[in-house]
């Protein structure tokens, strides 16, 4: 049985929901960082993700200037990266200047990896559509990696960026 409720009392039950870390170049070639939390697998052939980007926020500016971006996937040790990257602005400061994150050069884009992530996907701009307040970003999977360490992925698990592992 369903009850109609408000839309902010369904919503709360999405919970754990998967986080990544959106990483694209602005003008004066350096990289930005954003933590998101709304973005999907987008196609299988070819291979695409999408993200949802607020209208306002600098990394906008970083996707349509340099054309491309990464998805990593933090681990669940990147709790205080991803919430420093989900907090702070490119427009201010230089977030990987600020926060210690080992990165290391992507392959195929001019993007960088994140070396600690439990994978990254280095995407081409394929297209944007405007919903709302925000741009869904799609981009087309050209390379892959993955962290032979095995680590285990991070998720949002609560309200109020609740950050953590899923077992
Ligand atoms: C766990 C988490 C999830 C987030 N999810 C999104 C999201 O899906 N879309 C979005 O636009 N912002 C999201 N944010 C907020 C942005 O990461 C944040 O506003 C960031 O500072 C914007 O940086 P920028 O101005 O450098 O692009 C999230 C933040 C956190 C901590």
């Amino acid at each position: 049985m369903q009850k109609q409720v408000e839309y902010s009392d369904a919503v709360r039950t999405k919970y754990p929901e998967q986080v990544v870390i959106a990483i694209a170049k602005d003008k004066d070639g350096r990289a930005n960082p954003v933590t998101l939390g709304w973005t999907m697998i987008a196609s299988g052939k070819p291979l695409m993700m999408a993200i949802a980007v607020a209208s306002k926020h600098y990394s906008v500016e970083c996707i349509n200037h340099s054309r491309c971006f990464t998805v990593a996937f933090p681990s669940s040790g990147m709790a205080d990266a991803a919430l420093f990257f989900g907090s702070r602005s490119g427009r201010d400061v230089d977030k990987f200047a600020e926060f210690d994150c080992k990165t290391e050069p992507a392959k195929e884009i001019d993007s960088v990896l994140l070396t600690d992530a439990v994978a990254n996907f280095e995407c081409t701009l394929e297209a944007q559509l405007p919903a709302g307040d925000h741009i869904i970003f799609v981009g087309r999977i050209v390379c892959s990696h993955v962290n032979t360490a095995g680590a285990k992925r991070l998720y949002t698990v609560g309200s109020g960026h609740k950050l953590g592992a899923c077992s």
